[in-house]
């Protein structure tokens, strides 16, 4: 099996009767949406609040009901991908475009589960590009801003077009390698005119569950 089957599965043991449950988006959570939606058939009875748009043409497919964040209190548990991932257990996502309203489920959320695959575990977050969505009004001086700070901004294009997120906002990609101080980062992108969100995800994760060959490996964080 692959290493992102196995976490995917794995992080649906956490699931149970009557719970409401973030679905994030991405390949990894692929693979719990598969499983989850076996249990639904078999009888389980939950609640999803979706992350993006492709989950949520997964989730009717499957057969996974679905209820709008607004007309949830609180989620019981929230299961999601990350491109990248510390040892301080810091992360980035965005990789697929779905960061802001994953940030917001992850929110409302009582734990989060990041499902990954060996090969997004590193030393220090950064090497994988960090996604930034900005308004498309004026997106271009938020280019040069991030560009005057070093920040190698790159506009996200998919087939020759700028691409979009499910809010309509572009995405702006930071070629970083290395941060130096992420909470650093996170409050300046965050404070500036234009951006929506960032994909720097600080103190989020609950638990972290890492196919690794054909193994899983599970920390718990808090
Ligand atoms: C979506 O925007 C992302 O945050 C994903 O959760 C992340 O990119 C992980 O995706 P994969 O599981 O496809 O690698």
């Amino acid at each position: 099996m692959k290493e992102k089957q196995l976490a995917g599965e794995e992080a649906v043991h956490y699931i149970k009767e009557g719970m409401t449950v973030g679905l994030g988006t991405g390949s990894t959570v692929y693979y719990s949406l598969m499983k989850l939606g076996e249990l639904v058939k078999n009888g389980l009875k939950i609640k999803g609040v979706s992350t993006s748009k492709s989950t949520t043409a997964l989730c009717e497919q499957l057969g996974i009901p679905l209820i709008s964040i607004n007309e949830v209190n609180r989620i019981d548990v929230t299961i999601d991908g990350v491109d990248e991932v510390d040892h301080k257990f810091n992360g980035i996502k965005g990789g697929g475009g779905a960061l802001l309203f994953e940030k917001v489920v992850a929110s409302i959320s009582d734990k989060v589960i990041w499902v990954s695959d060996s090969s997004k575990v590193s030393q220090s977050i950064g090497h994988f590009p960090l996604p930034v969505e900005i308004v498309p009004f004026g997106y271009v001086h938020v280019l040069r801003t991030l560009e005057n700070h070093n920040l190698n901004p790159q506009l996200r294009v998919k087939q020759n077009e700028i691409y979009k997120t499910d809010s309509g906002n572009y995405i702006v990609d930071l070629h970083l390698k290395e941060i130096e101080n992420v909470e650093q980062l996170s409050s300046f992108l965050k404070n500036m005119t234009g951006v929506v969100e960032h994909g720097l995800f600080l103190n989020v994760v609950d638990t972290l569950i890492v196919g690794d060959h054909d193994r899983v490996n599970i920390t718990i964080v808090k």
